[in-house]
């Protein structure tokens, strides 16, 4: 897994230039240089790899994807979002370049990830290209991303159109399922595998964006900033919605511990070291068994 997100790293770097006008370059390159645990390329890369495609293939897809969830994370901080202070150990984007070049940055880096696709996918046909670009167009606007972001935002004044079990539901799986799905979808399509290998790997990384965002707000609640890299206690203190506050915390163990048994189950059959390490990794934090 180490070599794999060194590769990440080494890529993301090469294919984001610093150019004029140098200050939304650094700004897009700031936030995407910080270490991530880069757990949606690699989460990509792997799929494709489990269904015989090489990894040079599916490395600009993998990539572009890091980028949009790093154009997430630079306008989640926003202060008119979450308004957070620090991200990935170091002061949010707006922090370091100004609200304006951190909405701007993030707005670039949501377009710069299609183009990398485009322009360095050469070894894919086009209609797998189309395919990818197409997943992506979905996912990331608000058939997926932003509305997860905007129900995320709506139920901190506590005012939900439909009931908060049903709301909480939503917004996991669109502000967090998504790129996971995204991730594996777009491993799939890279490797041309069939429809029923599509809905295996996309009911997979479902279940593990569900919990995985379960574990976030479990962590903002039992983390600390060394850990995390980021304030943590700001769910309960902005009221968001969160499996924490809803079900209450060992309910919300329960069901991460549920969901990622399910998707241990789905994915035995691959026998793939990678996803079993990350499963394993956010299992054992959460029952208290980390080395
Ligand atoms: C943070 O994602 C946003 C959520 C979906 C909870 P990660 O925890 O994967 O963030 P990085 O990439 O490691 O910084
Ligand atoms: C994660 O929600 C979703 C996105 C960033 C799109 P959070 O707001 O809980 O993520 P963190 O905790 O700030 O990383
Ligand atoms: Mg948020
Ligand atoms: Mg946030
Ligand atoms: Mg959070």
């Amino acid at each position: 897994m180490k070599e794999l997100i060194n590769l990440i790293d080494k890529k993301l770097n090469e294919y984001m230039p610093v150019c004029y006008p140098e200050d939304i370059f650094k700004a897009m390159k700031y936030t995407l240089m910080l270490p991530g645990k880069r757990l949606r390329p690699v989460m990509c890369i792997e799929t494709a790899r489990l269904l015989g495609c090489e990894t040079e293939k599916v490395l600009p897809a993998a990539c572009a994807l890091e980028m949009l969830h790093v154009q997430s994370l630079i306008h989640d901080d926003l202060p008119c979002m979450d308004n957070d202070d620090f991200r990935r150990g170091k002061p949010s984007n707006h922090k370091v370049f100004g609200e304006a070049n951190a909405v701007l940055a993030g707005d670039a880096l949501l377009t710069f990830a299609p183009q990398l696709i485009i322009e360095k996918s050469k070894e894919l046909s086009s209609e797998q290209i189309v395919r990818i670009i197409h997943e992506y167009t979905k996912f990331a606007g608000a058939y997926g991303l932003i509305a997860g972001q905007v129900v995320d935002i709506e139920s901190e004044g506590g005012k939900l159109v439909k009931s908060p079990e049903e709301t909480l539901d939503f917004i996991h799986l669109n502000k967090t399922a998504v790129l996971f799905r995204l991730a594996v979808r777009m491993g799939v399509i890279c490797a041309n595998a069939d429809k029923n290998t599509f809905d295996k790997f996309d009911t997979f990384a479902t279940k593990f964006g569900l919990a995985f965002q379960i574990y976030d707000d479990i962590m903002d609640e039992i983390s600390s900033f060394e850990e995390l890299g980021k304030t943590i206690g700001k769910d309960k203190a902005t009221g968001k919605l969160t499996y924490v506050s809803l079900y209450g915390m060992e309910n919300a163990k329960n069901k991460f511990r549920g969901l990622i048994k399910e998707c241990y189950d789905i994915i035995e059959e691959y026998h793939s070291e990678i996803f079993n390490e990350i499963l394993e990794k956010l299992y054992k934090r959460i029952s208290g068994e980390e080395e």
